[in-house]
C-alpha cells in the first residue's frame, strides 16, 4: 500500500481530484467508483472545480456507487443514489445515464446484488475506486468479519456505524439497519483503489489497515492484497502510523 500524508482534507481532496483528472484524460470513459459519507466531499468539490475550469472533458466519464441503504423510499435525500447524484453527478455536469448503483428498493435484494456485480463487470470494471474507512475499519459497508472474498450482498450495519451515520438523519431510529455493499472481493477488482481518511477519529483504523495483519476483522486491511492501492491521510489520521 502506498501511503501519502497530506496536511489536511482539502489537500487530500485536491491530490485525489488531480489523479482522477489524469485518469480521465487518458481514458475519457473511465468508470469511477465513488464513496459517500463526509470524507470524500473535498474530492468531489475539487474535481467539479477542475471540470468547470476546463482542465479535463469529463462528459464521457461514468460513475458507480459503492453501497446503498436498503429500504429507504426511492428519492429519499439520504439514499446514496440521491447523495451521489447531488454531490458528484450533477456538479460534474453529467446526467443520470452516466451513473449506476445497486437498487436498495428492490423486492428481491439478492438478485439486485448479483445484478450489480454483473453490471460492473459488463461495464468493463471500475478504473478507480474511491474509499473511505469506518472507525471500525470497514470499507464500503463490509463490517468487521466480512469475508475478504465477498461479493456485492446485503449486510447489517453495526450499532457503531449506525451511530456514526445518524448525523445525516433526524434521529438514530431513522438510520436503516441494512445496506447493499460491494463485497471486499468486488472492491479488489477495481484497477486502482484510493482510500482517503481524515481526522484523528480514523487514526486507529488507518494504522490497523495499513500496518496490521491482513484480517477479516479489519476489512480495510484487504488493501494490502491489491497491487495498486493508495491511502491518502491527513496528519491527524496518520498519527498512529509507525
Ligand atoms: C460510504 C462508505 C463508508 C464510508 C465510511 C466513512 O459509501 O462506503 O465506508 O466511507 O463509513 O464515512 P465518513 O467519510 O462519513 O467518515
Amino acid at each position: 500500500v502506498e501511503v501519502v500524508i497530506v496536511p489536511d482534507a482539502v489537500a487530500g481532496g485536491e491530490l485525489i481530484a488531480e489523479a482522477i483528472v489524469t485518469l480521465v484524460r487518458r481514458k475519457p470513459d473511465a468508470l469511477l467508483g465513488v464513496a459517500t459519507g463526509s470524507t470524500p466531499l473535498p474530492i468531489y468539490q475539487a474535481l467539479a472545480a477542475k471540470v468547470r475550469a476546463g482542465a479535463v472533458d469529463a462528459s464521457r466519464a461514468r460513475i458507480c456507487q459503492l453501497d446503498e441503504y436498503v429500504g429507504l423510499p426511492t428519492g429519499h435525500p439520504e439514499s446514496y443514489r440521491s447523495v451521489v447524484l447531488r454531490e458528484v453527478v450533477e456538479p460534474l455536469g453529467l446526467g443520470a445515464e452516466s451513473f449506476m448503483g445497486p437498487d436498495g428498493a428492490a423486492e428481491d435484494v439478492p438478485a439486485a446484488c448479483a445484478a450489480y456485480d454483473r453490471a460492473l463487470r459488463e461495464a468493463g470494471g471500475v478504473d478507480l475506486q474511491l474509499l473511505g474507512i469506518g472507525t471500525d475499519g470497514h470499507i464500503g459497508f463490509n463490517e468487521p468479519c466480512s469475508s475478504l472474498a465477498s461479493r456485492t450482498r446485503i449486510k447489517t450495519l453495526t450499532q457503531q456505524t449506525r451511530e456514526d451515520n445518524a448525523r445525516f438523519f433526524d434521529s438514530l431510529d431513522e438510520v436503516p439497519h441494512h445496506v447493499i455493499t460491494q463485497g471486499i472481493g468486488t472492491i479488489l477488482e477495481a484497477r486502482h483503489l484510493v482510500l482517503l481518511a481524515t481526522g484523528e477519529g480514523k487514526a486507529d483504523a488507518v494504522a490497523h489497515a495499513v500496518e496490521g495483519p491482513v484480517a477479516a476483522l479489519v476489512p480495510a486491511s484487504a488493501l494490502q492484497l491489491h497491487p495498486h492501492a493508495t491511502v491518502v491521510v491527513d496528519e491527524a489520521a496518520a498519527a498512529k502510523l509507525k
